[in-house]
């Protein structure tokens, strides 16, 4: 088992497919685009699998892909069906921007995946351009009904707030998500932008996206977390919910049980850790299971009890987070 010397039991693993994407969200990254991972770099489709397959060997039941955008994998929905095929059978989620997501939710239902989050930070298509540098918002709203109506359910939406972008806009993204049954979940912006432009005093806090929320609906709030980082509140009564994933003002690193692998094979026990252990150096000299389950484990037993991002000595990860994975 995945067991860190603060006792947390690590059950859910983010498995980045690529550090690529087709949006260039501002708190993610610059205009330009960042240089992206050689291909040799990364993970083959055989090594995820073989790597996935060692984790669910020590308990993990949630696996998560992630990216970059995972949509633009090659190879994505046969992954997706070798990783139903691990026993015991972990739970297959994926956080996406959507972008592709209308032609690809059914096979990827059919595959094997179980639930998706849908990235979605404004309804406004001139906002969308001057947050993501793309015009891209009708694929993005295709692709969340394409994965309602695949059984991808309950689709969730994440979205990050921006001072003065799409501040304004929380109440409209609630109200749009209710109307559709998804579930909505507010990010707290975090310092994972490849810019290092986050500033604290800019960011939109838990407390003014309830402040927001809460002058157009009625939020009664939920039962406790547990290992969930989303606090959940009912919406004017229930049973609709909406959730905030407080990172920096009510981190919930104490019941953390995720772990995370990068696209390029190194295993990160948190976003904001600051080393990494490479699982593929050994994937590549030929390293038995028991070799690689012991990089996991060891992985996992060096985990600080919480990454410190209020702290004045917190120093942001020096990979941004298309390329740890979300
Ligand atoms: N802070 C908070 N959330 C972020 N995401 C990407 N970068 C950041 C950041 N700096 C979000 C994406 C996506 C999820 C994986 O994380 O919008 O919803
Ligand atoms: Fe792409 Fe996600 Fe980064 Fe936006 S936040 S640029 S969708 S990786």
């Amino acid at each position: 088992m995945l067991v860190d010397r603060f006792g947390r039991l690590h059950t859910d693993l983010r498995v980045s497919l690529t550090d690529k994407c087709n949006l260039r969200c501002a708190y993610c990254m610059p205009a330009e685009g960042l240089a992206w991972l050689p291909r040799q770099e990364v993970l083959t489709d055989d090594e995820v699998v073989r790597a996935v397959g060692v984790a669910v060997g020590l308990g993990v039941r949630e696996v998560r892909l992630t990216g970059g955008e995972p949509l633009i994998r090659p190879g994505l929905v046969g992954i997706v069906r070798r990783l139903a095929k691990l026993t015991p059978r972990p739970h297959l989620s994926m956080t996406t921007n959507g972008i592709g997501l209308a032609v690809l939710a059914a096979e990827l239902a059919a595959a094997g995946l179980d639930r998706i989050n849908v990235s979605l930070d404004t309804l406004d298509r001139e906002r969308f351009l001057a947050l993501t540098r793309r015009d891209r918002l009708a694929d993005v709203l295709a692709g969340l009904t394409a994965a309602a109506s695949s059984g991808l359910a309950p689709v969730k939406v994440n979205a990050v707030l921006m001072r003065g972008l799409n501040d304004v806009e929380a109440p409209a993204l609630l109200d749009f998500c209710l109307h559709r049954g998804y579930q909505l979940r507010f990010i707290e912006q975090m310092p994972l932008d490849a810019q290092h432009a986050w500033d604290r005093t800019q960011m939109v806090t838990a407390e003014e996206i309830l402040d927001r929320l809460t002058a157009t609906h009625t939020l009664t709030p939920n039962e406790g977390r547990g290992s969930s980082p989303a606090e959940t509140w009912l919406v004017d009564g229930g049973p609709a919910r909406v959730g905030v994933i407080a990172s920096v003002t009510r981190p919930f690193c104490a019941a953390c049980d995720r772990l995370r692998l990068t696209a390029d094979g190194q295993v990160r026990n948190c976003l904001f850790a600051r080393e990494e252990s490479d699982l593929r150096e050994l994937l590549r000299a030929g390293a038995s299971e028991s070799e690689l389950a012991e990089r996991l484990r060891s992985a996992v037993a060096g985990k600080r009890a919480g990454h410190g991002i209020d702290d004045p000595t917190f120093l942001q990860p020096a990979r941004p987070m298309s390329a740890i994975g979300g």
